[in-house]
């Protein structure tokens, strides 16, 4: 029998940059000239909004953000180090980084051995200086555990969900940052110093219909009117569910101590078509969001693939991998935050499962 533990955090990107670029996306959202400008008026925005903009367009509330989501880290990190697993899996997306138009898998098993990975190439390219002080080519050993990778995406195929399994990255891009920033955000203190775990990512197509379609990023009102060239979907909320329970089971049978991580925020403003992309989707996040307290995963198998776009939740789909593990093995909810935010992109939550 193998011990497991489960946490759910952020990768939020401009969160590992300066508080005074926090809000860029929002920033440049603003900018966007088919969006109507009584909408992109703060005077006409939420209490909320209004507040975290302020009078230096959110680089105030950007610290008290940050702190919220510092805690969460700390939180998960000091379960992370109670725990001690021997492999932490990670559930993230790949936002038209190591997968491209060569082949976009809907799940995929990173069997890597340790691998220099690059964190702070996305902020260099943004030119966000980071919130280290660190040079942007810093890199970083994420540990892999090819043996650990290769037996899991065995069983799993075994168990009946066609996984893709990949040896090394693709090259020509920096690492994916779901699984970077995860290992840096859950290494925040210590940055510069060794990550003491092997991680396996599990690369899931979040972006689906807008993977290529919009290459991970924004688009702009016009593109989306003029009628986008969208890509087939990505694995729909209730086989991310299934991929969970597949791993859960192959985990409960590997002997080890595993923590398992889905790592994204929820609702993004700029995948938010419906709300302009000038807020996340919080209606849509509390309603998981209790629902998960509640443990009613009913709830969450019954939301549709449309229902996730709709929200701006595409990066969700690594919750629902999550969920379905800690249904597979029996977890329960030991503590959780939901993070909200009007104007910091998306809201954030954490969870730890025991
Ligand atoms: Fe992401």
């Amino acid at each position: 029998m193998a011990d497991v533990i489960g946490l759910g955090m952020t990768h939020y990107p401009l969160l590992a940059g300066v508080d005074s670029h926090m809000a860029n996306l929002l920033k440049s959202t603003l900018k966007d000239p088919d969006i109507p400008a009584d909408l992109k008026d703060p005077a006409n925005w939420s209490a909320q909004a209004r507040r975290e903009w302020g009078e230096d367009e959110g680089t105030a509330a950007a610290a008290g953000h940050r702190a919220q989501l510092l805690a969460g880290l700390a939180k998960c990190r000091a379960e992370l180090d109670e725990f001690q697993p021997d492999v932490v899996v990670v559930w993230g997306d790949d936002q038209y980084e190591n997968f491209r138009e060569e082949v976009i898998p809907s799940f995929c098993v990173f069997a890597y051995e340790d691998t220099e990975i690059d964190p702070f190439a996305v902020l260099g390219i943004l030119k966000i200086p980071n919130a280290w002080g660190l040079p942007d080519g810093q890199s970083f050993t994420m540990k892999g555990a090819p043996a650990f990778a290769k037996a899991l995406v065995t069983d799993v195929i075994s168990d009946g969900v066609d996984c893709a399994y990949s040896y090394r990255p693709r090259g020509g891009s920096h690492f994916p940052h779901a699984f970077a920033n995860t290992q840096v955000f859950l290494d925040w203190s210590h940055v510069g110093e060794e990550f003491p775990y092997p991680m396996v990512p599990i690369a899931v197509n979040c972006y689906g219909e807008h993977v290529i379609a919009r290459q991970g990023g924004i688009a702009r009102f016009a593109d989306i009117r003029r009628g986008e060239d969208l890509d087939p979907p990505g694995p729909s909320p209730r086989r991310c569910f299934e991929l969970g329970h597949s791993v859960g089971r192959s985990i409960r049978e590997s002997g080890k101590r595993v923590a398992l991580v889905a790592s994204s925020s929820w609702s993004h403003a700029f995948l938010h078509d419906r709300g302009w992309h000038l807020r996340p989707d919080t209606d849509s996040d509390r309603r998981l969001y209790d629902a998960m307290v509640a443990g009613d995963y009913d709830a969450w198998q019954a939301v549709t693939a449309r229902e996730v776009i709709d929200a701006g939740q595409h990066e969700m789909l690594n919750w629902f991998c999550l969920l379905g593990a800690v249904d597979e093995l029996g977890l329960t909810l030991d503590w959780s935050d939901f993070v909200t935010t009007e104007i910091f992109n998306s809201n954030k939550t954490f969870a730890v499962f025991k």
